[in-house]
């Protein structure tokens, strides 16, 4: 069977440099936090202006290291900070909803880590206060910025796919054990840290499931460890993704249609590129940016500049009802997980 050539769309992501620049502040300065700023200034015009820690101490040593000219030994007098207009929010996941709600309620934006929280109904509540404070609030899934998403995006929304009738996605890290990961207090397992990012790409490419199957195993202290995920749509579309802190896992991702299929590249979370393929002709995205890993996460960051610039309140391309979907997903898998005491 022949046809012809897909033809790649050019990338609409927000240009890093020369666009709307924000002054951001930084609470939580762990490892995603350095990443974040490193991130910022090293591939945009984005600032960090100040840096907030529990300690002093680490919050001083965090802004030498990153040319960040304040730092508080609490957040809440990064909150105070008039000079910051938007706040990264890099704690674990179960700080998420306390520290977000606390900086919007002192009138800032906010762009906090995924998960948004370690429900849906934590992500409810922060959609709601950032509504009724009228501030911008976005969780940071930072892939849908990168510019092999909205390619594949513009492929799939001109038809070239067809009907999209199979995603599959992975992602698993070997993770030590001992660390937040495994702590339940901490919001630990890998559903909520890692099977954010399948259960999100199967919800852009398919939306709502109208059921959820899982299956898996729990750690020793009680968190989802490893699990497989089938998700059912009223179309009769499917989607099959799996997650793991125990092992490693290829991190592909793959959306097949009536008409073409899209295999993005490992690890499909990071900048990278993808095949698409339509009978026995196929084309390549490469993303040729240089940014590699989590560098791509400066995407993220100049597409919240403009958001914030023409007076959004949520990112067009993740709002908040998208989080609040696919932590609803996400709560249905660990409920089943946990019942099913794996
Ligand atoms: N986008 C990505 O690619 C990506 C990658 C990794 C992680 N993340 C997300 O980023 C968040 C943070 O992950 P991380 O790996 O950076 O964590 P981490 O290194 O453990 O750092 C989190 C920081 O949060 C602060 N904190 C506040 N309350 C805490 C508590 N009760 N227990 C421990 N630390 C607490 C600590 O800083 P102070 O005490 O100094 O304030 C700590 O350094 C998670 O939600 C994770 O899902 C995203």
């Amino acid at each position: 069977m022949t046809s012809a050539p897909p033809v790649l769309p050019a990338t609409r992501s927000q240009p890093l440099r020369g666009g709307p620049v924000l002054r951001w502040g930084v609470v939580a300065p762990g490892g995603i936090a350095a990443d974040f700023v490193h991130a910022l200034h090293t591939h945009t015009d984005q600032r960090v202006v100040s840096v907030a820690s529990r300690s002093a101490d680490r919050a001083a040593q965090f802004a030498q290291q990153h040319g960040i000219p304040r730092s508080h030994g609490g957040y809440a007098e990064l909150y105070d900070d008039p000079d910051v207009q938007i706040v990264y929010v890099a704690s674990p996941h179960s700080e998420h909803l306390r520290l977000a709600t606390d900086a919007i309620a002192a009138g800032k934006h906010v762009l906090i880590e995924k998960p948004i929280g370690l429900s849906a109904a934590e992500a409810r509540a922060v959609r709601d206060a950032a509504a009724d404070a009228g501030v911008f609030a976005m969780e940071a899934m930072w892939t849908r910025f990168v510019p092999q998403t909205d390619v594949m995006m513009q492929l799939r929304d001109a038809g070239d796919l067809g009907e999209l009738r199979l995603v599959t996605a992975d992602l698993g890290f070997a993770a030590q054990p001992g660390g937040r990961l495994f702590d339940p207090q901490l919001g630990g397992g890998a559903l909520l840290d890692l099977g954010v990012y399948p259960v999100w790409l199967s919800h852009l490419l398919l939306g709502m499931p109208e059921s959820v199957r899982a299956t898996g195993a729990l750690t020793g202290t009680g968190v989802d460890e490893q699990s497989a995920l089938v998700l059912d749509y009223a179309s009769g579309a499917q989607a099959l993704l799996s997650t793991s802190i125990r092992v490693t896992s290829p991190g592909r991702a793959a959306a097949s249609g009536t008409l073409g299929r899209v295999e993005i590249d490992p690890f499909f979370v990071f900048p990278s590129g993808f095949s698409v393929s339509r009978g026995d002709e196929t084309a390549r995205f490469d993303d040729r940016s240089g940014l590699t890993y989590r560098q791509g996460m400066a995407w993220q960051a100049a597409a919240v500049a403009r958001h914030v610039d023409d007076g959004l309140l949520e990112s067009p391309l993740h709002p908040l009802q998208t989080t609040v979907e696919v932590m609803t997903i996400i709560d249905d898998a660990r409920r089943q997980l946990a019942a099913s005491g794996a």
